[in-house]
């Protein structure tokens, strides 16, 4: 039976772009009734510098975002992958899979490393490697992310096979990297050609899960968009990056397709159009914002919530941590 692992980081507040891309299609995962495991990836998050009572504070409010956009404690596994050892160690021994060469592609290292790569952490380079465990450390066959994971994805198969074909095993499974819906890849709101990112400079770029109701409505009246009306095909908004965002974003917050978006304001301009994006935004965020709020109120609650998706993560990785380690010829005490 397919088992979904997916994770997000803690660094910095949960963005529209991680709701739409994952988040929200974590809960319809969850809702579909497959097995779902969701993982705060604590220690991706260090790869870069973060202060620690931020790390803390960002860590709980991820899990009150997951909590409140619908992810049940109760039927998914929701934990912080720091709690549970079999992510580092199995970590370990795709450091020893992984080849330099592998890792010196990624497009995101290069990119969050910037000029100076010397100078960048040695688990930033891992950082794929870490990911591969944890979703290999659950024999997870599929995994929900947005666009920008999709290199990462193919690196865990790679991985997998690598360690499958080197011990003669068929021991890994070989994800499938699950890319789907209108807002695989939420582009900023100033600059249609730039990801939205929690680490934009300009928080008008983004809209933040904590954002109230005026300044989401504001960030989208003040969105960049072209002078033309919207027109009445799809095709027709290709070389319009920023208005093709806006109509993304519209239909994943709506449950409908781009078609559908097109068909309904075919000719409208962005006087109309930007506005009713405004208020379907708020209406699907000032829920999720207010219940995150309560939940915060509350931290025993979740770490407590935490503690116990540990536990329950731990019960399905260390069998395999272990099967694996006896693989690979490394000695267990019976
Ligand atoms: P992270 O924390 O950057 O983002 C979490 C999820 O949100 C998606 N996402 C977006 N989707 C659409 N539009 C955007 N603008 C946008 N920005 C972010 C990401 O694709 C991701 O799905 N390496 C991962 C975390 C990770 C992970 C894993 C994911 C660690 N281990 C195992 C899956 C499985 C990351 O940095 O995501």
């Amino acid at each position: 039976p397919p088992r979904i692992f997916s994770g997000i980081q803690p660094s910095g507040g949960l963005t529209l772009g991680n709701y739409l891309g994952a988040l929200k299609r974590f809960v319809q995962a969850q809702d579909d009734g497959t097995e779902t495991i969701y993982c705060m990836v604590d220690l991706h998050a260090i790869t870069v510098w973060q202060d620690p009572a931020k790390l803390r504070h960002a860590t709980r409010e991820l899990a009150a975002g997951f909590i409140a956009a619908g992810i049940d404690p109760a039927r998914s596994i929701l934990f912080n992958q720091s709690q549970v050892p079999a992510h580092a160690e199995l970590a370990w021994i795709f450091n020893c899979v992984a080849r330099m060469g592998w890792l010196k592609r990624m497009t995101q290292f290069k990119d969050k490393a910037g000029k100076n790569a010397e100078n960048a952490s040695v688990g930033l380079f891992a950082y794929p490697a870490l990911m591969a465990a944890d979703i290999l450390a659950y024999h997870a066959t599929h995994v929900p992310v947005g666009e920008d994971q999709k290199q990462h994805l193919e690196l865990t198969r790679d991985i997998a096979a690598k360690f499958n074909h080197d011990f003669g095993v068929e021991f890994f499974p070989i994800v499938e990297p699950v890319i789907e819906g209108a807002a695989t890849r939420v582009m900023s709101l100033r600059d249609g050609t730039k990801k939205m990112s929690k680490s934009d400079p300009s928080d008008m770029s983004r809209i933040n899960l904590t954002d109230d109701a005026d300044a989401i409505a504001q960030k989208l009246r003040k969105a960049r968009t072209d002078p033309e009306p919207l027109p009445d095909t799809l095709d027709a908004l290709a070389e319009r990056p920023e208005a093709r965002n806006l109509v993304n974003i519209y239909a994943a917050l709506a449950d409908i397709t781009p078609e559908d978006v097109i068909a309904q304001y075919a000719g409208q301009g962005f006087g109309t159009f930007k506005p009713a994006l405004a208020d379907l935004a708020v209406d699907k965020l000032a829920p999720i914002n207010a219940e995150m709020s309560r939940l915060m109120q509350d931290v025993a609650e979740i770490d407590r919530i935490l503690g116990d998706g540990a536990a329950r993560a731990n019960a399905i990785a260390q069998p395999i941590l272990e099967q694996c380690y006896d693989i690979v010829g490394l000695i267990r005490a019976a």
